[in-house]
């Protein structure tokens, strides 16, 4: 149900027209397997045999992809192929200070031979995703930077969203037109371990943060906080996960960007509503003492980002929330940080008079997010509410 649904909702969005184009696959419009060799990243890697649904996602819009379409709906099959895992290209920050434990984790998570390279190196010939893996904080000038040559590659690009170092990147995709059904994104549902984490000095295995919180009205089992992909290479990055063990769920566009306007509201809302305290509190602590708040904080943002953006969140949104920072909210410590202001934040559409009010009072009174720039309000927060176990005040009852 939800494919189709996703697959009718795809072939009414226009891909954006602004900023360069992409080379669009050669051999499309029908579904044939077809095997070639790709020159690898790795010399022990020489040849892959593979079958791929040749579906020129790119163009959507028009009527060859209407067609596509309905020859894809003949194959009888309910999702598209996917990519396997293989070798693959992660770029890094050239900065050593913005290296973000991202990079480290798509490495880890691999075969140990990807390349991991700087921006506008000289890339390796063959067929493979390359995971861009530099801080939002760089995404655009990492953008505007690209040589002819990375430009060519674009459709190879895999972006991340969600967790405090990855944010929201939509705004700047945008601004180049890289929102597109088949641009590859991750929604990151896993752990970002820190170097040093683990034995040896070197940063510990990430892990699924997925949790099952129980089934639905169906009896199906119902999961939060899971990684989520979609584009060209969701595949890839699906078995990469799958093998360690941490849940993907693979998705088209339009529902992944459901998903990942979910995962924003979260790291908004959990680490404002906490860093604001007197106390040092963790997201768990959100969601028992402060659930008022922030159940208040999620509902101003969700009609900005449905009045704003035509975003609207996947229904039991509120619920996979809370249950999320109670499963796995335990020493998550809330945070601030100037450098993801304008990728966590300052990011959603509408007043968002609530947000504002407490990023002032963080400001004012906590010295935080002193080099951002946060909107002022009209009339300043002097106090915060007092904790208190609400307790079955949700409006989706869950205690
Ligand atoms: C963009 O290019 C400039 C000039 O070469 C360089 O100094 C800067 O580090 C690059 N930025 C990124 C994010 O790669």
């Amino acid at each position: 149900m939800r494919t189709l649904l996703g697959i009718a909702a795809l072939m009414v969005s226009s891909p954006p027209t602004a900023g360069f184009h992409y080379p669009v696959s050669s051999a499309r419009g029908n579904t044939r397997q077809r095997t070639f060799s790709a020159q690898s990243v790795a010399s022990s890697y020489s040849t892959v045999s593979f079958s791929r649904m040749v579906l020129g996602m790119a163009t959507w819009s028009n009527g060859q992809a209407i067609r596509e379409y309905q020859d894809f709906l003949a194959t009888g099959k309910s999702e598209l192929d996917k990519e396997d895992d293989r070798p693959s290209v992660i770029v890094r920050s050239s900065n050593p200070a913005s290296i973000t434990p991202l990079t480290d984790a798509i490495f880890a998570l691999g075969n140990g031979d990807d390349v991991v390279v700087t921006p506008n190196e000289a890339l390796p010939v063959g067929k493979y995703p390359i995971y861009i893996t530099v801080p939002p904080y760089e995404l655009r000038e990492f953008i505007q930077n690209l040589s002819d040559e990375w430009k060519a590659r674009a459709e190879d690009f895999v972006f991340f969203s969600g967790t405090k170092f990855c944010g929201v990147v939509e705004p700047i995709l945008r601004d180049f037109g890289m929102c597109r059904d088949t641009m590859s994104q991750v929604v990151v549902g896993f752990t970002l371990p820190p170097p040093g984490s683990g034995l040896g000095g070197v940063a510990r295995m990430p892990e699924d943060m997925a949790c099952n919180i129980g089934t639905d009205a169906y009896g199906e089992e119902k999961w939060a906080g899971e990684t989520q992909s979609c584009g060209k290479w969701n595949g890839a990055v699906a078995s990469r996960l799958d093998r360690n063990g941490i849940r993907c769920k693979s998705t088209f566009y339009r529902e992944w960007r459901r998903a990942m306007w979910e995962r924003a509201l979260y790291d908004a809302v959990w680490n404002v509503v906490g860093a604001v305290r007197e106390d040092e509190t963790d997201h768990l602590q959100v969601a028992t003492y402060f659930e008022m708040e922030a159940s208040d904080m999620m509902w101003e943002l969700v009609n900005g980002l449905r009045g704003g953006l035509a975003v609207t969140l996947i229904y039991g949104f509120e619920d996979r929330l809370f249950s999320f920072a109670e499963m796995r909210g335990k020493g998550e410590p809330c945070e601030l940080r100037d450098e993801m202001f304008d990728h966590i934040l300052n990011v959603f559409p509408g007043k968002s008079r609530m947000l504002w009010e407490y990023c002032n009072y963080a400001k004012d009174k906590k010295g935080l997010l002193q080099r951002s720039n946060v909107p002022p309000v009209p009339s300043e927060l002097s106090e915060l509410p007092s904790p208190t176990r609400q307790g079955n005040m949700r409006a989706d009852g869950v205690i």
